[in-house]
């Protein structure tokens, strides 16, 4: 595989093109390493109506026509809620030592706020002591994107109520399983929530409004730092953290336009919530570009935010799966600037580039430039088209090598300084992939959605063949 001769203005280290093919090495990571997978709520639960589970946004979107391909819904998905205990035998079987899930702030309280609705908290409970008797570390998300529908009729997260609420949701939570549950991951991917969600309408709840989404965007951020009080108030000694979907920046050529179009980009993709998670508040360059949709025009920011959004935290969660490649264009949209495909790389289904260096790039970076007290890589994985044999089996070798290619790009990262603590793989199994329905597939684990039978993948198969070979200290 080759990439093209970019280099980022911010991450000055890349790794040479032949590590790309590197093997990763079960003998180079420490021995408390996190190894996982990782899921969401409304991506493979099910049971949309059961147990008193109220409406989320991602209910009321899926059935509306038009909105997901194929008019597909989460109303069943991978049945996991019918089928945990089969699935945390499949979770121990692969071997990992650490379980992202998340919990469906609808099925807790099902308009968002007030009584719990103790059928839904004791699922989570049932998962968090499954996992603990089969000697799995429980990681729980609060919030991944199932906002509770009652919650969006009031305003959504475009209303500074939202963020109370959800700092109280996540107390009832933490007060719950925190007595065994020790990481809480508060939101995941606020970028997407935000800008998926109310800029570009592609996600839940579909709105297209660039102030409502730094609204929103602003509001998970608030949302983020109760969260993280009421963490430390109801699990003393948890360790809390937040997710972010991070893409590291190379201009597309070496010029200074360019380079300066990087920044931009980074600045609204990584900078706008790296910076107030560290306690920096809101970067200048972007708050300037953005004018009247900045928060701050909107008089969103109220005094006492930026210490709230910067509320300390035990880790840092990243979810990567490319990085983005940037020119300047004047004039294209706010940020004049676009992302181009370079030429010569691989892609996986969804069109991502396959871009592990730039892995050990962004871990390197963000270690030097916000210095985390530990980084954990929350999801990483990829979505390709798999064809299942006569005899059911799953030769997913692309899915192999590029889950290879990423455990291998931690390798420089722990040498370089980078406090990397684990590792998950999105995802479990194949699931609802949000606006693409079913079609596109990241499990590691197949799913055959009319009988929910769940088959290990080669992908599967090579990472716990790894993992076993991690836990006996064996070389690669
Ligand atoms: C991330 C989401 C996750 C999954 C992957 C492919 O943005 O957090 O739920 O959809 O992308």
């Amino acid at each position: 595989m080759t990439h093209p001769p970019v280099r980022s203005e911010f991450s000055p280290v890349t790794l040479p093109p032949e590590s790309l093919t590197a093997r990763p090495d079960p003998r180079h990571f420490p021995p408390r390493f996190a190894w996982g997978v990782a899921t969401a709520a409304y991506q493979i639960e099910g049971a949309a109506r059961e147990d008193g589970r109220g409406a989320s946004i991602w209910d009321t979107f899926s059935h509306t026509p038009g909105r997901v391909k194929g008019g597909d819904t989460g109303d069943v998905a991978c049945d996991h809620y019918h089928r945990l205990e089969a699935d945390l035998d499949l979770i121990a079987r692969l071997g990992v030592n650490a379980y992202r899930f998340s919990v469906a702030w609808p099925r807790v309280q099902p308009t968002g706020r007030g009584a719990v609705n103790q059928k839904g908290l004791d699922f989570y409970s049932r998962l968090v002591d499954g996992l603990l008797a089969r000697g799995v570390t429980p990681w729980l998300t609060l919030y991944h994107w199932d906002l509770p529908q009652a919650l969006q009729d009031a305003g959504g997260w475009a209303s500074r109520d939202t963020a109370h609420a959800f700092g109280e949701y996540a107390g009832i939570v933490a007060a719950g399983l925190g007595d065994r549950v020790r990481h809480f991951i508060t939101i995941n991917e606020p970028w997407c929530a935000a800008f998926l969600g109310y800029g570009i309408g592609i996600h839940a709840p579909g709105h297209t409004d660039l102030a409502q989404s730094y609204a929103a965007a602003h509001h998970l951020l608030v949302g983020h730092g109760l969260a993280v009080q009421a963490v430390r108030a109801h699990a003393p000694g948890a360790q809390v953290g937040i997710t972010l979907n991070l893409y590291e920046g190379y201009p597309a050529t070496d010029t200074p336009a360019d380079r300066a179009a990087t920044r931009r980009q980074d600045g609204f993709q990584n900078r706008w919530y790296l910076d107030p998670v560290y306690g920096r508040g809101y970067p200048q360059d972007i708050v300037d570009l953005l004018g009247d949709a900045s928060p701050h025009a909107q008089g969103l920011v109220l005094p006492g935010d930026r210490e709230l959004m910067g509320a300390p935290t035990d880790f840092l969660g990243v979810n990567m799966y490319s990085r983005a490649v940037v020119e300047d264009a004047p004039g294209d949209g706010w940020l004049h600037s676009r992302q181009v495909r370079p030429e010569g790389s691989e892609y996986t289904g969804f069109d991502w580039e396959v871009a592990p260096h730039s892995l050990t790039d962004l871990l390197l970076r963000v270690q030097r430039d916000y210095d985390p007290p530990a980084v954990y890589v929350t999801e990483n994985g990829a979505t390709y088209p798999d064809t299942v044999e006569a005899d059911g089996a799953v030769n997913d070798e692309a899915r192999s090598r590029y889950l290879q290619m990423h455990v291998a790009a931690l390798q420089p990262a722990l040498d370089g300084g980078a406090k990397v603590g684990g590792y998950f793989a999105w995802s479990l199994m194949d699931n609802f992939e949000w606006a693409e329905g079913y079609e596109k597939r990241f499990g590691i684990v197949h799913v055959d959605f009319g009988t929910q039978a769940r088959t290990v993948k080669a992908s599967g198969r090579w990472y716990a063949d790894f993992l076993a070979r991690t836990h006996a200290g064996v070389g690669a």
